[in-house]
């Protein structure tokens, strides 16, 4: 990868493209069932969630008018939730209408959403039992990032982290709570090695993830990606493309990968929701296979661009939409 290209993915990366304060400050944001301007959109300084990263959330992207996978990422909410003993106030069916609600108001047809839920307002005190209500928070943000059909993917560069993924007798890798301090460190060091994102082992020592996605293996042509005892986090993307894989019938295993077969693949990728399908085509300064998209992860990526969008991946925000484009002309997008 030239410096051009490595520029490119970096800010790729980190900036998301999700807009900035200005052209986004007239965007209502969700907060306990009110929507509410950019400023007035605040949570207490007693919430629990900011004093402790007491809470979960979740990632989700809107496509043309189209929630992929909602109720899959509802459901880890819930789970995640469930998990820290927190008692969300609404049902699944009440928060997904919060979702798409919120996305209306704002019209908006492609998106990025992050919802969160908050132990709730307490005292300086840990116990989680003094907290009120748990807060809800939706906000939505327009990005039409990776959409662009002529796009091609770009590689990035990776480290493999010192910094080790949650065990599951920690506060497990399977909850997605609102402490990231794990990635953000593992992330530091990422910027610090002048690459774009970090690879975490877990305690074992076998590749986990990277700090927001999972990671795939291709290994002569069969795809692997580490298994949920490897420390990850259930990722809905992950998921998507196993079944994808399949569908295109490559053989896929969930299993451990040494940091050496990892470096010696033929092709890496990653998947998150944000960043879709993300080809590594560096670890630790060596190439992986020619050091260019290899061509599993490229048609992969197609095989996704072709299926993100579609009516039965997701939940359908404006129900009275008969074709896809009809409303998009009046409704706000943003490159
Ligand atoms: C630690 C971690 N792993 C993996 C993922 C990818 O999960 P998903 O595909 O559901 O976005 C995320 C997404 O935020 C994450 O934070």
């Amino acid at each position: 990868m030239n410096l051009l290209e490595e520029n490119q993915a970096l800010k790729t990366m980190s900036n998301h493209n999700l807009g900035t304060s200005e052209d986004t400050g007239e965007l209502f944001v969700y907060v306990d069932g009110k929507l509410l301007g950019k400023k007035e959109a605040t949570v207490s300084v007693w919430d629990h969630g900011l004093l402790y990263g007491d809470g979960v959330f979740e990632g989700i992207r809107e496509y043309n008018g189209i929630v992929f996978k909602l109720k899959e990422h509802i459901d880890r909410l819930y789970e995640s939730a469930h998990y820290i003993r927190l008692k969300i106030p609404m049902t699944k069916e009440q928060m997904s209408n919060a979702v798409l609600e919120t996305l209306r108001q704002n019209r908006l047809r492609s998106a990025y959403i992050r919802l969160l839920v908050t132990r709730g307002v307490g005292d300086l005190g840990l116990n989680p039992m003094n907290c009120s209500d748990p807060s809800i928070v939706i906000i939505t943000e327009p990005t039409t990032l990776g959409e662009d059909p002529t796009s091609k993917p770009i590689g990035v560069s990776a480290i493999i982290s010192s910094i080790r993924r949650d065990p599951v007798d920690a506060t497990s890798h399977e909850v997605k709570s609102l402490n990231y301090l794990n990635s953000i460190l593992a992330r530091w060091e990422a910027i610090d090695a002048g690459v774009n994102d970090a690879i975490m082992l877990d305690t074992q020592g076998f590749v986990s993830e990277a700090t927001a996605e999972n990671i795939f293996i291709v290994a002569k042509g069969q795809l692997a990606t580490p298994s949920i005892d490897s420390a990850i986090l259930h990722g809905v993307t992950r998921q998507r493309v196993m079944e994808i894989a399949e569908d295109l019938a490559y053989v896929i295993t969930e299993r451990r990968i040494t940091p050496f077969e990892l470096i010696n693949a033929e092709e890496v990728f990653m998947t998150g929701t944000l960043a879709e399908i993300v080809p590594v085509l560096k670890v630790n300064g060596r190439n992986i296979g020619t050091g260019k998209v290899g061509p599993v992860t490229a048609r992969i990526c197609g095989e996704f661009a072709k299926v993100r969008s579609k009516t039965n991946e997701g939940t359908q925000v404006y129900p009275s939409e008969t074709k896809g484009e009809e409303l998009g002309a009046t409704l706000r997008t943003r490159q």
